[in-house]
């Protein structure tokens, strides 16, 4: 199987390289309004933005900086096949403007601004960073009632267009091969995650913190909401973290970034996934092995035998899995091509 990854540097509120309905699953995280860090970002976006901070209506503003990420949902909407799904991973902003404490509710924001436009709402996912920072705990202290809780999570929006994909003949095939494991869904499937940590933002280029989720946090999301074979589009790439999730998983990708000085980072993000895919994939393996050993150790039947490989599975849905493996890059001008390989079928008397 080969996939594509092509990294366009663009503005995404206007896609107009990607036609209608062309794109399986999105997954994205913006530029957070009203964290100080994308003020200067927002204003090069929507003018209007600056003055109305300097002017200290930081609800004025919220609102103008959020009209930039409407457009680029808008434009989510028109690429997204139906049936597929928008995952949108977002922190509420908290900030004093003029002496005035208040959070400003991104996550609310763009929830109304995809119920505008027609998409099905899905329960979401709570990310929680806990912070060991000392000073986490902000306002009056030990006194009431001027203190504020400490805010460590972020969600991930989950939104569907329209009603379930319908699958072709070819992608019930690919369904079955993408399956996951049942302890990952499990996992997975949680509306908490607390066992992701956040990743380096240390950078150099364009600003000093990347603003990179942690690999994983696409991974799952690939894994959750399409099959192998499928294409990604990320929006807002910055690192390029989608794409490299999405080359791990067998997928292909493209990803849209507004800097052209992100695109040597966003090349070296897909070819670290290329060097580390086979380890991704051997340590699932090895968890599942391990899962399987403790079950059977407690005298619980695990029924099903995998047809790829040399262990049972939980479910007759998993029984088809097969983790593709990167094997050989290949660049060309504007993309790379990659070749995966899959395991062979085993002898079913091992
Ligand atoms: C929060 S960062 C994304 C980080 C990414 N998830 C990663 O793991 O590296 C948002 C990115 O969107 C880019 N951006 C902002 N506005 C954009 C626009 N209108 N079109 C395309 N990219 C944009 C920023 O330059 C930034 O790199």
């Amino acid at each position: 199987m080969k996939t594509t990854h092509h990294p366009h540097i663009a503005d995404a509120r206007q896609m107009d390289t990607l036609p209608d309905a062309s794109v399986h699953l999105i997954v994205t995280s913006p530029p957070y309004p009203m964290v100080e860090m994308w003020d200067a970002v927002f204003g090069e976006l929507v003018p209007e933005t600056l003055p109305l901070l300097e002017a200290s209506q930081g609800m004025a503003a919220f609102e103008a900086q959020h009209r930039a990420l409407d457009a680029v949902w808008e434009e989510c909407v028109r690429v997204l096949k139906p049936g597929c799904f928008l995952c949108i991973n977002i922190g509420d902003a908290t900030r004093s403007i003029a002496g005035e404490f208040c959070l400003y509710p991104n996550h609310s924001r763009i929830m109304a601004a995809c119920l505008r436009l027609g998409l099905t709402p899905l329960p979401d996912i709570l990310w929680r960073k806990p912070t060991n920072a000392p000073n986490k705990f902000m306002g009056s202290g030990m006194l009431p009632a001027g203190a504020y809780v400490t805010y460590e999570h972020e969600y991930i929006l989950l939104f569907r267009k329209g009603g379930k994909r319908i699958f072709s003949e070819d992608e019930q095939e690919r369904r079955r091969a993408s399956a996951y494991f049942w302890e990952e869904r499990n996992l997975w499937f949680s509306d908490l995650w607390t066992d992701l940590i956040g990743t380096t933002q240390k950078m150099r280029g364009p600003r000093e913190r990347s603003a990179a989720f942690p690999f994983e946090l696409p991974y799952r999301l690939i894994e959750m909401y399409s099959l192998q074979g499928d294409l990604v589009l990320d929006p807002f790439v910055g690192t390029g973290t989608t794409m490299a999730a999405a080359l791990a998983t067998g997928r292909s990708s493209i990803g849209i970034e507004r800097l052209p000085e992100l695109h040597p980072q966003i090349v070296a993000t897909l070819k670290g996934s290329f060097e580390e895919g086979a380890h991704r994939v051997a340590e699932r393996l090895r968890a599942h092995r391990s899962f399987v050993e403790a079950r059977q150790a407690q005298g619980k039947e695990v029924k099903y035998r995998a047809i790829h490989y040399d262990f049972s599975v939980l479910t007759r849905q998993e029984r088809e899995v097969q983790l593709p493996i990167p094997k050989d890059w290949e660049e060309t001008a504007d993309r790379v091509v990659i070749t995966h390989q899959f395991p062979p079928p085993q002898d079913p008397a091992t």
